[in-house]
């Protein structure tokens, strides 16, 4: 059996394809553990904006009984001080320590959903919003999405590849796409993190300047030829990060990487996967986003069920 504490990397968890089963199964009866969560709440503390991991994760407390609250820390909420031995007279009214210690006494588990600065890599990479909560909860915390990782989302992904995979063994391409604006490495990161423990042919695609950090991508076949990457794939994952060499750039690259439907021939028929929200026609063209093997509804539906896997495993085995 799976003893979830937190879960904030898959790290956390003992066995990430068993998490994937109950996540499956889940998604054939969601209302089967609905007594599971009764009279205890699922506090959602968003830094940040989101409709999927929002609502997613609602859902999934909602089918095991629970009840929600969600707060827009920040803008609802006094704003928080993070360091240590801050003297605390600028606009920072309340420390994480008696917030998170707070929060615990209204809610049985908690949910925290933060954005890396993209200006500094070594404070980015040092998770401290989500680790601070860990620290001072004294309730399990959740990564809703983390400067450097989305552990949910790479949950759903997983799922979602597991249940339309032509063959026992598919090849799966995270490919780097293009985008306007600098965006976090998380869901590139945690699906790398995930995906390499999972029955799949692993293969990373970026232009040069886009590698990811080592601990991520060390091991992952990796080259800058999209089209190389492509031949033969049978999902093909689009997503834009900002650079982690030149941290939070975005480069100028001459090839154009987005996704379309001249790309998409090269694959085994294969499936487009973005965890969403996209940019259409920058990311990826209308053709392919609106085409028959677009998977990116499929992804956001299973949200619902790599949250309440999570959720079940912490009521499980929470002494609250
Ligand atoms: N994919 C995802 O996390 O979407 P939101 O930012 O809308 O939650």
């Amino acid at each position: 059996m799976m003893k979830l504490k937190n879960f904030t990397s898959v790290e956390d968890v003992q066995q990430p394809a068993a998490l994937v089963e109950q996540a499956r199964l889940l998604k054939q009866q969601p209302l089967a553990y609905h007594h599971l969560g009764r009279h205890k709440t699922l506090g959602l503390l968003f830094f940040n904006a989101s409709l999927r991991t929002r609502m997613s994760t609602e859902v999934a407390a909602r089918n095991l009984g629970m009840e929600v609250m969600v707060l827009n820390m920040n803008a609802d909420t006094w704003k928080l001080e993070f360091n240590d031995g801050t003297v605390m007279n600028a606009d920072r009214q309340e420390h994480i320590k008696e917030a998170a210690a707070v929060v615990s006494q209204y809610c049985q588990v908690l949910g925290v959903r933060s954005f890396p600065s993209l200006t500094d890599r070594q404070a980015d990479y040092g998770e401290q919003i989500i680790t601070s909560f860990v620290q001072y909860a004294t309730v399990p915390v959740i990564s809703l999405e983390s400067a450097t990782l989305h552990p949910l989302q790479s949950l759903a992904d997983w799922l979602t590849i597991e249940e339309h995979k032509p063959v026992a063994r598919p090849k799966v391409v995270l490919s780097w796409a293009p985008h306007p604006k600098a965006l976090p490495q998380a869901v590139a990161n945690s699906f790398l993190q995930w995906l390499r423990l999972a029955p799949v042919e692993l293969v990373l695609a970026h232009p040069p300047g886009y590698e990811l950090a080592p601990q991520f991508s060390a091991g992952v076949a990796t080259t800058h030829n999209q089209q190389e990457a492509l031949a033969g794939a049978h999902f093909v994952y689009a997503k834009n990060w900002s650079s982690y060499r030149d941290y939070g750039q975005v480069l100028q690259v001459d090839e154009d990487w987005r996704i379309d439907e001249e790309k998409m021939s090269l694959t085994d028929r294969g499936y487009f996967m973005h965890c969403l929200p996209v940019r259409r026609n920058v990311v990826v063209t209308d053709e392919v986003l609106d085409g028959q093997r677009s998977l990116v509804i499929a992804q956001a539906e299973n949200r619902i069920y790599a949250a309440q896997a999570v959720l079940k495993n912490i009521l499980e085995h929470a002494d609250t």
